[in-house]
């Protein structure tokens, strides 16, 4: 009976997987890279300096941009709702170019994440933004219809507008969730890492200022001894996009990621320069009587 349950739903084109399915050919579509180059480079090129950070959301704690989008996306499904019912058409109006206004912020803060994304993630990223420049446009049109007198098309523009913001969010959520873009990718090392204090090897296995990657359990760990001999131990993968950061320099206390250029201080991980928006994990350091050095997981 289960089996010819399962039978009928493959044949059922939202239960057959078919949507991730196209999701995972989109990512395949290496004809993409060339214009994705191109506009990296424009959106790197962009004179941000500090302010870079603040649109990754490195204040936040994780990425800015889904923050943002929640106002277009909520200005222009209140204005849709209101389409529904008489007499609501000024308010509904208001919430359009509410959405409109919104949406700049909102879509620089995504291409400054999507800057730094995979080829396969970057992929995603740029159809994603299409269709919400899409969107984006069809909802000028409906603005541009209700000012001039004329609802209907207006309303029309407007459910098109919001079909076409919702195949955005797809992708979105696609990026996000299937391919961890903008994840922490160092959230699991707290549950990797057995409590209590592990053996690294003898201080003279780490030269002055050079980061060694070693292992605790299954999680590797960047390790420094800075020049006054004190060791500092953080997990090695970086939060940002999983960069190897025993590969990286050791500048001014901190360790400078060899990937995206993240930079973690070496005394409590934070991340005090992006794209990384996550701290990365520490563990405690300590010389053990018989002269090993030793790490465990930071105790909170
Ligand atoms: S992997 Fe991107 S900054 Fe480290």
């Amino acid at each position: 009976m289960r089996l010819t349950n399962l039978t009928s739903e493959s044949q059922n084109p939202v239960l057959s997987g078919a949507l991730p399915k196209a999701m995972d050919a989109l990512e395949d579509q290496e004809r993409l890279d060339g214009l994705a180059g191109a506009v990296r480079k424009a959106v790197r090129a962009i004179p941000l300096g500090r302010k870079r950070d603040v649109l990754r959301g490195l204040w936040l704690g994780h990425p800015l941009h889904p923050v943002l989008v929640q106002v277009p996306i909520g200005a222009w499904t209140c204005a849709g709702i209101l389409d529904l019912f008489p007499g609501e058409s000024r308010a509904a109006r208001r919430l359009v170019a509410v959405g409109l206004a919104a949406a700049g912020p909102a879509a620089l803060a995504g291409w400054v994440d999507w800057a730094e994304q995979r080829p396969r993630q970057a992929r995603v990223g740029l159809v994603h933004a299409a269709a919400n420049l899409v969107a984006v446009t069809v909802y000028a049109g409906s603005l541009a219809a209700r000012i001039k007198g004329r609802p209907m098309l207006g309303r029309a523009l407007g459910f098109g507008g919001m079909t076409v913001a919702t195949v955005g969010g797809v992708l979105g959520g696609h990026l996000a969730y299937r391919q961890g873009a903008g994840v922490n990718h160092a959230e699991a090392v707290s549950v990797l890492v057995e409590p209590g204090w592990h053996r690294i090897g003898v201080p003279e296995d780490f030269p002055f200022g050079e980061p060694v990657r070693r292992m605790a359990d299954e999680v590797a760990v960047v390790v420094v001894r800075a020049d006054d001999g004190r060791f500092y131990a953080l997990a090695d993968r970086c939060s940002h996009m999983d960069g190897p950061l025993h590969e990286g320099k050791v500048l001014e206390g901190c360790l400078e990621c060899p990937w995206h250029g993240s930079a973690f201080r070496l005394s409590d991980g934070v991340n005090v320069q992006g794209p990384a928006t996550a701290p990365q994990p520490t563990f405690d350091c300590r010389i053990s009587p018989d002269g090993q050095v030793e790490i465990r997981l930071e105790q909170t």
